[in-house]
């Protein structure tokens, strides 16, 4: 594998907790190794989320500046809303402030009963906002990403023939 310095500085550094092997034994025995019951204090290494967990970019921290955030009309949408029809090609677009959020929009609108949405593997929040809606959420990954001990090249495949059956 090749490998790479990080081509970019990171300016600021916030401490953190290193705990010990019997202070993690204890965490997980008391959050019955559901991450979720986890505080975050408590998490050397996010493996669960990169979602707030990254350092932000010095041009993000300036566009906080330089971003006039009016009520309504404001130029920084404009300029976030070309970017993401340059990337995407769709006429409308939503701002939401989280995926979560996303989602919720999402499926309140093309869920509901009698519907299925099928991926490798969905995501919590997305399968949550799928059966909130009353539809269901299919799992279909590729038997080597159930076996965490079996090296694969990559584990996040759909089963194609457990999708033909679905389809
Ligand atoms: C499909 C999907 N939904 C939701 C989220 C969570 O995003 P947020 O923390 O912004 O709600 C993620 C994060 O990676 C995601 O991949």
């Amino acid at each position: 594998m090749k490998t790479i310095i990080e081509p970019f500085r990171i300016k600021s550094v916030e401490p953190i907790y290193f705990n010990t092997k019997e202070e993690r034994k204890e965490i997980l025995k008391k959050a019955a190794c559901n991450p979720f019951l986890i505080d975050s204090k408590d998490v050397l290494i996010d493996l669960l989320t990169d979602s707030g967990t990254s350092a932000m970019s010095s041009l993000q921290w300036a566009g906080i500046m330089k971003g006039d955030e009016s009520y309504a009309g404001s130029p920084s949408f404009y300029e976030f809303k070309k970017a993401v029809q340059d990337i995407t090609h769709m006429p409308q677009i939503i701002p939401t402030h989280q995926g979560r959020a996303s989602e919720k929009i999402l499926f309140s609108i093309t869920g509901g009963k009698g519907k299925y949405f099928l991926s490798n593997t969905l995501f919590d929040t997305t399968r949550a906002n799928i059966e909130f809606s009353g539809a269901e959420g299919i799992d279909l990954l590729c038997e080597e990403g159930k076996k965490p001990t079996v090296p694969a090249p990559f584990k996040g495949n759909m089963d194609i023939e457990a999708l033909r059956k679905l389809s």
